[in-house]
């Protein structure tokens, strides 16, 4: 496993559409471990491929409960909001309200194709839809109806 750079919000890669994964392969399996290792090493519960600049539909999570990984996700369904804060490893330092599905289902294969279903709420379902998102070149500052300000971000750090 190795620790990969992560990608910066001004990097055009990051706004690019990623394509499926098509080989479930030690490549794959080798790009999810160093994605893991990248996501703990920056105490991210997320982390998407194209953040280390690999255009492919490949994401990982971590909430607390354990690595989640998604190949090639797509959310089924959804239901529900919640209003709540978001960061990304790609925008150090940056903070916003972002509204999201209290609840989503993904279907998504596992690092060796395996198709299952996966259902989360809260962080989990918030963790799921900024990933995926990611894959669509999307970042949580295009979304987010707030961004929170240095004095907001001095009162959280108190
Ligand atoms: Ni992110």
């Amino acid at each position: 496993m190795a620790y990969r750079e992560i990608l910066t919000e001004d990097n055009p890669r990051l706004r690019k559409v990623s394509r499926p994964v098509e080989n479930f392969d030690k490549k794959l399996h080798d790009l999810l471990d160093d994605m893991l290792e990248t996501m703990d090493r920056a105490n991210g519960v997320g982390l998407a491929a194209p953040q280390v600049g690999i255009l492919r539909r490949a994401v990982v999570i971590d909430i607390g409960d354990g690595p989640v990984e998604l190949i090639n996700p797509r959310i089924i369904a959804q239901e529900g909001e919640q209003d709540g804060q978001e960061g990304c490893l790609s925008c150090p330092g940056k903070w916003g309200m972002v509204k999201r599905p209290y609840t989503v289902t993904v279907e998504a294969y596992d690092r060796d194709g395996q198709y299952f279903l996966l259902t989360g709420s809260e962080l989990m379902a918030r963790a799921i839809c900024h990933e995926c998102a990611h894959l669509d070149g999307e970042l949580f500052v295009d979304v987010a109806h707030h961004m929170l300000t240095e004095e907001e971000l001095e009162e959280l750090e108190d």
